[in-house]
């Protein structure tokens, strides 16, 4: 390996380990994921809640930093509304979660493991969707679907 290939090699390593790397917390709240996963499991036919990839931006968007993101989350997991959710189409489609009363402390966790997680764009849930709009004749909801599908899945 001569010098430009070791940097390369070097640089490479560390950014992926900067990608992947979990805070200890995080990896706490892994390990609890599956109670979200049951439901967010983006590959469900019918789905039982929208994937956590939509989540997660939905709520970067809505959130001022990480704080506010493990915060906000932890306070509709326990409570959901119809005044809090923002994520309309989900309410929509499957109706309001029901609530999760877990404690703050594990409830944080699995926040925070969100927050750092990187999920790939929810390709199977889009082309779930396409199909059951596209047989209920909802047509308009297929295109919607079909265009994420285009947008974040084409190879
Ligand atoms: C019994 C099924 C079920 C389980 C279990 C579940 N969810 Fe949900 N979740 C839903 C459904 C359905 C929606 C879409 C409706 C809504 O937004 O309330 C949703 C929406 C959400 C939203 C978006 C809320 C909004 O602003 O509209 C968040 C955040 C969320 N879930 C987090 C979690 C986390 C974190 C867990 C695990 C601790 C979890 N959910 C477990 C069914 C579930």
């Amino acid at each position: 390996m001569n010098r430009s290939q070791f940097l390369l090699f070097l640089i490479s390593t560390l950014f992926s380990a900067s990608c992947i790397a979990l805070s200890p917390e995080a990896i706490e709240g892994k390990s609890l994921y599956p109670t979200c996963h049951v439901c967010h499991d983006q590959a469900m036919d019918p789905p039982l809640g929208p994937p956590m990839w939509g989540i997660k931006r939905r709520y970067k968007n809505n959130t001022t930093d990480n704080e506010d993101f493990v915060k906000s989350m932890t306070n509709f997991v326990k409570k959901p509304t119809l005044e809090t959710a923002i994520h309309d189409e989900g309410v929509e489609q499957l109706g309001l979660m029901p609530p999760l009363p877990l404690p703050d402390e594990l409830l944080n966790k699995i926040h925070t493991y969100i927050l750092e997680e990187q999920f790939p764009p929810p390709c199977t849930h889009w082309a779930i969707a396409v199909k059951r709009a596209t047989e209920k004749g909802d047509l308009e909801h297929a295109k919607k679907e079909q265009s994420m599908l285009d947008q974040f899945c084409k190879k």
